[in-house]
């Protein structure tokens, strides 16, 4: 990251602006409806005098000196848009005397460039892409203008009206963080977005009052399925518990692009097992959410795909309830259909595939103990889960089971992941693939459909090109 986002406070000076270019003018009307006091270094003055009368809070002066003799130390920023060579010299002299200093459309000449900015009165959100696409900036400020509300500034400004307050009525055992949290999740921040102001500001008064008692212990487990790594796969309210968790405890699966969308002082404890290493077991894991909920901590336990799909997910909700500690599950998008929708490969297809069948070859005895007969029927879609050390198995015992050796396979490896990879085949050449296929994790997935997906396409096309040749 090349330029830190920072707010200016535009009552510490007066912003020179330099140029008559369309680009200075849209910068001075940006600066003007924030409320800046511009000295506007203009030579053109019939477009300076027309602009005087257009609208804002700020207050600009029109100055005809040279702009090559500005004093930067006299302004709490400078910004130059001329688009022509006169930039670089006004630059390299204002850089140098260490004034803040903006060339439009040249990152390259300034330190500080200004961002996309959605604007909700109290609350601000700057974009930037370090200067690299103004445009991209924007579009991702029209993504965030249809996502927050209109009157969440107003919401911003309410909560700052009781932040003293609140600060000196509170009880040490109030969180101050999850007081607001409330007030913004719960139905004060409710009625202030609805423009219920009366009912906004009565209720938050009265929450005031209420936090001079102590907080009774309250924690919470949330078991969040993570997906299976690409983070824009989290759902929302998977992404919701990470960015409202006090401790997270997250497995191997779990990636850090996905870590890096939690909360940032949230506590991040591994409880997974690394290659070579002992796990910290089921029991100590169990025993560790348990303590955390009961100290009060909102405690998010993370796990690869869905909790509740081979992620024992299910134990750790019994031992939870049996401890008497409040638990909920936020599902997770399994491997197999995120795997499976990367590489465009349908589960389930008309008359083709009619049966979908998720397998684990991981189980305590060992994928010889698994029972294979229900995945016989030449319409099921098999996807076996850690089956990758096991693939030799689960061939022969497919094809004893009745499926037909020349039934198409893919093995999808580390899917949605930046190094995914997806080796296609038929079943008898299982084993093979998995070794190719080199680490996992890795699903396994058996049936007709596979030859339906984008590898098995490209793998014909390439023999088409061979044969061809
Ligand atoms: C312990 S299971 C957890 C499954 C997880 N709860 C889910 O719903 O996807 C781990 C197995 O899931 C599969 N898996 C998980 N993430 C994967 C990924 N990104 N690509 C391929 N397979 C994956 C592999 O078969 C791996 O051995």
């Amino acid at each position: 990251m090349r330029f830190l986002p920072l707010f200016l406070d535009l009552s510490s000076g007066t912003i020179a602006l330099v140029g008559n270019s369309p680009a200075a003018i849209n910068k001075l009307q940006l600066l003007r409806s924030a409320g800046a006091s511009v000295r506007w270094f203009s030579d053109d003055e019939d477009a300076s005098a027309e602009l005087l009368t257009a609208g804002g809070p700020g207050r600009v002066e029109i100055d005809t000196s040279r702009a090559s003799d500005i004093d930067a130390s006299q302004f709490a920023a400078v910004v130059i848009a001329y688009g022509d060579k006169r930039d670089d010299a006004i630059a390299g002299r204002i850089r140098a005397a260490g004034g803040l200093i903006n060339v439009v459309d040249r990152p390259d000449l300034s330190n500080f460039i200004f961002p996309a900015i959605v604007d909700r009165g109290d609350v601000v959100v700057a974009i930037g892409t370090n200067g690299a696409s103004p445009v991209l900036a924007r579009r991702i400020r029209e993504q965030i203008e249809a996502l927050l509300p209109a009157r969440l500034g107003d919401l911003a400004a309410l909560m700052g009206r009781y932040r003293e307050r609140f600060a000196k009525a509170r009880h040490a055992s109030r969180s101050l963080r999850r007081f607001w949290e409330r007030v913004v999740d719960g139905p004060i921040g409710a009625a202030a977005l609805a423009g219920r102001w009366r009912e906004a500001e009565t209720a938050l008064a009265r929450a005031v009052e209420d936090s001079r008692s102590p907080e009774a212990p309250s924690g919470v487990v949330f078991l969040v399925g993570a997906g299976p790594g690409d983070p824009d796969l989290l759902t929302l309210r998977a992404l919701h518990t990470l960015q409202n968790a006090d401790v997270i405890f997250y497995d191997d699966l779990v990636t850090q692009e996905i870590l890096a969308r939690a909360r940032r002082d949230a506590e991040l404890v591994f409880v997974g097992k690394r290659k070579g290493e002992p796990g910290i077991g089921q029991d100590a894991i169990n025993r560790r959410l348990i303590e955390a909920a009961s100290a009060g901590k909102q405690v998010v336990r993370l796990k690869g795909g869905d909790p509740f799909i081979f992620g024992r997910g299910g134990e750790e909700l019994e031992q939870l309830r049996q401890a008497g500690v409040s638990a909920f599950v936020v599902p997770g998008i399994t491997a197999a259909l995120g795997c499976a929708a990367e590489v465009g490969l349908p589960l389930t297809f008309r008359q083709e595939a009619t049966q979908l069948t998720f397998i684990t070859a991981n189980t305590s005895d060992g994928a010889e103990a698994v029972d294979w007969s229900a995945a016989s029927n030449p319409h099921t879609t098999v996807a076996v889960y850690m089956g990758l050390s096991a693939a030799g198995t689960v061939r022969d015992r497919l094809i004893a089971a009745g499926r037909d050796p020349k039934t198409p396979v893919a093995v999808l490896v580390r899917g949605t992941r930046p190094d995914a990879k997806a080796l296609v085949g038929r079943l008898d050449e299982l084993p093979t693939l998995a070794v190719a296929a080199g680490s996992g994790p890795a699903l396994l997935v058996i049936g007709e459909v596979v030859a339906r997906s984008e590898p098995w396409r490209a793998s014909l096309s390439r023999q088409e090109v061979e044969v061809a040749a």
